[in-house]
């Protein structure tokens, strides 16, 4: 079933989700070579704790930190730990809070240094097709013109869409009604409508699209070891159209 929210709700998912894109700017401005991937997630609830909101991923289904960061290979759902950025790494920051009972939730790629130049055009093909996938969140189009927008833009571009993983809706929980594919034919599923709100999120990779999970039992990576990259806004649909909830 698919919630739809009135104005007053899309209000506090916003601050919910401009918080949310804060706390990503701030852990992007301290992505470096040398630094540990617990350090952001320290920073991440550091933010939080200033801005009186709940992290929203930490304890969701036993995952035991506040931010998702995976790097090169890992697709989604990197645990923060010991490990150091190095020049040239990818990372995909993933993150979300909740705020007065509403969840907001994005994720970016950012570059580590100089990364490979094929690294940079599939964090830009992965970004625009988030984009390409927003466009599409109106009413008269259908849930599945946004995977079909998404899909497009990444596979035109020589890159994997990821399969295993999906975008969702979002409110009062994290992952509500509809999963949103990133990939499909256009016109099917649900009528998009005003009040509906989604995360769009594609996962892609330079080479296959086929991923495995780790022994940790949550980090997901490519099978081919190919760099992923990751971009993800929450929006919401209003009488005046797309609202992007995740922007500064
Ligand atoms: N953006 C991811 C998602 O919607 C974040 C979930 S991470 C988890 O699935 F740790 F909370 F699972
Ligand atoms: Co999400």
């Amino acid at each position: 079933m698919i919630l739809l929210k009135s104005l007053k709700e899309i209000a506090k998912m916003m601050v919910a989700n401009r918080i949310v894109a804060e706390i990503l700017e701030g852990v992007k401005e301290k992505v470096r070579p040398g630094i540990e991937t617990q350090e952001l997630d320290e920073l991440a609830e550091e933010m939080c704790r200033q801005r009186r909101v709940e992290p929203a991923f930490k304890g969701y289904r036993g995952y035991p930190r506040s931010i998702c960061v995976s790097v090169n290979e890992e697709v989604v759902h990197g645990i923060p730990g010991t490990r150091k950025l190095a020049n040239g790494d990818l990372v995909s920051l993933d993150f979300g809070v909740k705020y007065d009972g509403y969840y907001g939730d994005a994720a970016i790629t950012v570059a580590v240094g100089k990364v490979a130049p094929e690294a940079l055009a599939l964090m830009e093909a992965t970004e625009k097709s988030l984009y390409a996938g927003i466009d599409q969140v109106k009413v008269g189009n259908h849930l599945t013109d946004i995977s079909h927008a998404v899909q497009t833009v990444v596979e035109g571009a020589g890159f994997g869409v990821v399969r295993d993983f999906v975008g969702h809706g979002i409110g009062r929980s994290l992952h509500e009604d509809p999963q949103i594919p990133n990939f499909g034919p256009p016109g099917r599923g649900p009528a998009l409508q005003v009040g509906m709100t989604l995360a769009i999120e594609p996962m892609t990779a330079l080479g296959s699209h086929k991923v495995r999970i780790l022994k940790d039992g949550w980090t997901a990576v490519t099978q081919d070891g190919s760099y992923a990259a990751h971009y993800e806004h929450s929006v919401a649909l209003t009488e005046n159209g797309v609202l992007i909830l995740s922007r500064l």
